[in-house]
């Protein structure tokens, strides 16, 4: 079975070093985000991928197409396997652009799960619910190019439908049964969002806050079964 766990690393350096040590060889995708982007720059990514461990950046990028091609070019040469954008068309056909030539597959945001409906209408956005908007924007990522979307456990299925079998769904907000929620509050069990169509799961505080992380991702792995999951092909 192919490994659908990544691992969020929103700690400190010195934190997601241990982590990872701790982990071995029981995971091998790793998150960084902003946070840990910020304080410590590409030098983690390198560790990382120096490791043999692959990187899923979540960056978000949102700015003019240069601007993305040129800094999604860079994640590139870092040797970084998935990238976020913003589900914009320009913002999407920037960083195919930018990653044109290399294994770096980009993934897009549709509508951040901090967003409710009001905030949406504040933006000018009306006449479309939510999970219209997230379709939409689904859609013309598709049209754009995008390899894939970041999701809710509880709109991958649509998604899936959306982007076909091919594209790489990527959802957090998942959960053990049992294992404490946090501030996530739309959460659905490892197996529940693979069998939704789910072809990764990003997991954080339930692993690195662990006791036991290894035992932790176990547990999640066991928890998931003989499940084979759908970009099995990707993994290569
Ligand atoms: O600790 P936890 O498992 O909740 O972490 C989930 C990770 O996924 C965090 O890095 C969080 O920022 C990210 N994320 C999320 N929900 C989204 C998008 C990203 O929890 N809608």
């Amino acid at each position: 079975m192919t490994n659908p766990l990544i691992v969020a690393l929103d700690l400190e350096a010195a934190e997601a070093r241990a982590l990872v040590q701790k982990l071995g060889s029981s995971i091998g995708f790793y998150k960084v985000g902003l946070e840990l982007f910020t304080a410590e720059g590409p030098a983690i990514v390198r560790e990382l991928t120096g490791a043999g461990k692959r990187v899923f950046l979540d960056l978000k990028m949102y700015d003019i197409g240069e601007t993305v091609k040129r800094a999604t070019a860079r994640a590139a040469e870092l040797g970084v396997s998935l990238l976020t954008v913003h589900a914009h068309p320009q913002v999407i056909r920037a960083a195919r652009a930018g990653a044109a030539g290399s294994q770096l597959q980009i993934l897009a945001v549709t509508v951040l799960t901090s967003f409710n409906q009001a905030d949406l209408e504040d933006l000018g956005v009306s006449g479309r619910t939510i999970s219209e908007q997230v379709e939409l924007l689904a859609s013309k990522g598709v049209e754009a190019g995008a390899d894939g979307f970041v999701c809710s456990p509880l709109e991958v299925a649509r998604l899936r439908a959306i982007a076909g079998p091919g594209a790489i769904l990527v959802t957090p907000g998942v959960r053990s049964p049992g294992a404490d929620q946090g501030d996530q509050k739309r959460v659905a069990t490892p197996a529940e969002a693979l069998a939704a169509g789910a072809s990764y799961l990003v997991i954080g505080r339930e692993i690195t806050r662990a006791a036991e992380p290894s035992a932790a991702a176990e547990r999640v792995l066991s928890g998931i079964g003989s499940f084979k999951h759908l970009n099995s092909d990707r993994d290569s």
